[in-house]
Parts: C-alpha cells; structure tokens; sequence
C-alpha cells in the first residue's frame, strides 16, 4: 500500500485535477477531506473538459471516490455533477459520509450577507455558502449527512436552525431568508431519495482500505495560503487546506502518509481579496491572465496574476512538509523576455526571515526579485513532443528555472505539466 496527498502550495488553481487525474491512474481510491463547491478542479481529456467542484477528480478514471467528512456538501451541486458526469457514460463509484456536514440554501443566503457586512475585509468568497456551512460546524448547530438519513432528526433539528438564522438575518441584517423552512425541508428529502445508498462510514471504509494494502490518494483543495489558519487571514477560505487537514477531514492518520505532493503553478495567480507579494499589474500580467485561462473555474472570475513567490512557497512547503514537488503551467511563461521569482521581502528596510501573520504588512512589502531568461513559446503540439521525453530534453532554461525552485525549496522535482493534456506531462514513475 501506498498513500499520498496532494495539496496546493499557493492560493488553489495550480492544476490539481490534472495532477490527480494523472496520479490516479494506480490509486484504488481518490478522497476529498476538505473544502466543498468553492473548488474548480479541471481534467481535460482529449477535447473533453471535466470541471469538478465536488468530485474527487479520481471519478474520471472511474475509481472508488470517496467525499470525507471534512468535506462541506451542497447536495444540489453534488447532484447536478453526478447526473452530467453519467452522461458521459462514466461509472460513478462513490462513499459520501455520513459525518459530512450539509451546505443549506440558508449558509449561501449568509454568505452574500456578511461578505456585505464586512467591506474591505470581506474575502471575495465564492458566494457559496462554505463559510457559514464551517461556521455552524465549529458552533455545533450544524445538520451532517447522518442527520438527513433520520428524518425526524433532520426535521427537529433544521428548524431550530432555521429559526435561530432567521432570527439573525432579522436582526443583524435586516433581511428574511428566501426560501421557507417547508421548502428547503422538502428538497433535501428529495436530493436525499437520490443518494441515499451513498452516505456511509467513510473511515470504516477508508481503514479496511488500509488494511487490504490498497493505494489511497487524498485529493487537497484550495492552496495553502488560503488555509483557515496558516494562510492570509481575513483574506482565506474557512478551511484548513494543508496536510493536517487530511487527518481530520478523513480520519487518516497522519503517520501512515507517504507521499506528500505541493503543487506550484510556474506564476501565482488569485482570485478574491487581499494583498499578496509579486503581483503583476502591467500588461504582462494580462497577457499571462488570457494565455494560461486564468479566469475561476467556479466563478469565472478574472483571476489575479503575480511571479512565483518562492518566499511564500518555502513556508507552504514547511507547513506541509512536502515530500515531491510538482510545477505546473510552464508552457506559460514560454516567450517571455524574462520571467521574476520573488525570493524574499523587504518591510519596513528590513528582510524578513518568516512569512509575516499580519496581511496589512504584505501592502507594504517589497518583494526580492531574481530573474531568469524564458523559453521559446512552443505550440501545444510541440511541447507534447518535448513531454514525451525526459526532463533532460527540456529547453537548458527551463530546467535553470525548475532547478532553482527545486534547490530553493530542498524538495526534488516528481512531475512537470507543459499543457492541459495527460500528454502534456513528465513525471517520475507511478507515485504508488
Ligand atoms: P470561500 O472559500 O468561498 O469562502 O472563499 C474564500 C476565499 O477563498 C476567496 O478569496 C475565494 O476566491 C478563495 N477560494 C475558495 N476556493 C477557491 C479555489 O478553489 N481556488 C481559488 N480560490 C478559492
């Protein structure tokens, strides 16, 4: 058996569909622990693209997926990808569990009103509804999927919910809820009908899995600078996003981890608020924006463009303790007359030697640069070549740019993506 992760390193959307899809392919399970429909993970078959929000991405080469408990569900969404997924004809093999806490309208009604509320400090979420879905689990009021398994349960305890949210609205707000108690009440019923042979004891699940021997790849979402704790707070998802993560939102225990798998994107790119080191706000950073389609999976929202920040990498990596490195998007930066990495920041004249817990100070950071010559701009066709061969074939200035990571980072290289396609890759061997 071996069991691997693989998470982002930066603000999400480094490419994590298709570095699962392409580590899936020895897995027997693929399992999210964390997250919910605030993810956009893309897996570009051929000329088909897949864009999973809640589905591990392991669903595309059909292996058993399983949605832990850390994971916040919207049974809406979740159904909706389920019957798109099977017309394509692709087998759906999947546990949700029964400890996994349930998105209601209600979380997404309080997700655009607090975002309202907060102003500047508001994240620019994706509006749907995970915050408050988290916020509820951590108050003890939230409705998990064991709950809707029971119907008077699920009925006594949504409308104590309910009342207590439509008190707050009233309140703070100033607002109703929209949709009534009976109607939420009787949709869930109905999604319920549709997947109730699903919702099981996913740990159970997961440790006879262990016990077979069988391979477990853990699907991570978002990256780590949006982590609930580690990231750039205010300015993060109410999720922990890093390695711990695993641990609680699958009931894995850490010790058992093998393989731990970063992925950096070759630039940075964010959507939502709040200030990060390297931002490109010139021309380049547009070019960069439409050529690598850097526009949300989720909202479609233009995405924010920066060089990699090496500096903040390092401190992901730490937290993650990341055991291979994967790089994405690399065919990108080809063309480019010199491409930045930040390596350090400046506050206040002075170097600092940890990524800094206040976010204000990240405004007034001056980011170090080194720079490196690019590489020719090949065509898709071209760089499927190039993957078809070692890293060694590479252009020399390539690997220069991946080397310096690699070095900076002390963690070795196991998979670059030069393109969306499973060609469009070199990796070092099966990771299990
Ligand atoms: P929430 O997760 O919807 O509450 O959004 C909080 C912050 O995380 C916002 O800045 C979002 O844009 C960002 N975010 C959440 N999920 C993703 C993701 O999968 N990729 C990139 N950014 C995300």
């Amino acid at each position: 058996m071996t069991t691997a992760v693989i998470l982002g390193l930066q603000f999400g959307d480094e490419g994590k569909g298709k570095v699962v899809d392409c580590c899936a392919a020895q897995a027997d399970h693929v399992v999210r622990f964390q997250g919910g429909n605030n993810a956009g993970h893309t897996v570009q078959i051929k000329d088909k693209i897949f864009r999973l929000h809640l589905l591990p991405s392991g669903v595309i080469r059909e292996k058993h997926t399983i949605i832990g408990n850390g994971v916040v569900v919207d049974p809406q969404v979740l159904l909706k990808e389920i019957e798109e997924l099977q017309k394509t004809n692709i087998k759906i093999n999947l546990s949700i569990s029964d400890r996994a806490h349930v998105i209601l309208p209600l979380h997404k009604e309080l997700d655009a009103l607090e975002e309202k509320l907060k102003d500047k400090w508001a994240a620019g979420t994706t509006k749907r509804g995970i915050g408050p879905c988290y916020q509820d689990k951590i108050g003890r009021f939230g409705i998990r999927f064991c709950d809707l398994l029971d119907e008077k349960v699920f009925e006594e305890k949504i409308t104590f919910l309910y009342k207590a949210k439509e008190l707050l609205c009233r309140s703070v707000f100033n607002e109703p809820l929209e949709l009534s108690l009976e109607e939420t009440v009787s949709k869930y019923q109905q999604y319920l009908s549709k997947f109730q042979s699903l919702i099981t004891d996913t740990v159970h699940i997961i440790h006879q899995a262990v016990e077979k021997g069988e391979n477990i790849l853990f699907e991570g979402a978002q990256g780590a600078l949006l982590d609930i704790d580690f990231g750039i707070y205010p300015f993060t998802t109410s999720s922990n996003t890093t390695v711990g993560a695993v641990a609680t939102g699958a009931g894995f225990p850490p010790k058992k981890l093998d393989r731990i798998i970063g992925i950096l994107k070759a630039y940075t790119s964010r959507v939502g608020t709040g200030y990060f080191a390297a931002e490109i706000t010139d021309s380049i950073g547009d070019m960069i924006r439409e050529k690598g389609h850097e526009y949300g999976t989720t909202t479609g929202r233009p995405r924010r463009i920066g060089w990699l920040d090496l500096f903040a990498a390092k401190y992901s990596v730490q937290i993650n303790g990341v055991t291979d490195l994967a790089i994405t998007k690399l065919d990108v930066l080809g063309g480019l007359k010199t491409i930045k990495v930040c390596t350090g920041y400046e506050y206040q004249g002075k170097t600092l030697a940890s990524f800094p817990a206040n976010s204000l100070w990240l405004k007034d950071c001056k980011s170090i640069y080194k720079e490196f010559p690019s590489w020719p701009d090949y065509s898709p066709n071209e760089w499927g070549e190039l993957a078809s061969g070692e890293i060694t074939d590479l252009p020399k200035e390539l690997q220069n740019y991946i080397n310096f990571i690699s070095d900076f980072l002390k963690v070795p290289i196991y998979l670059i993506s030069v393109g969306p396609q499973r060609g469009h890759t070199i990796n070092k061997g099966s990771i299990f």
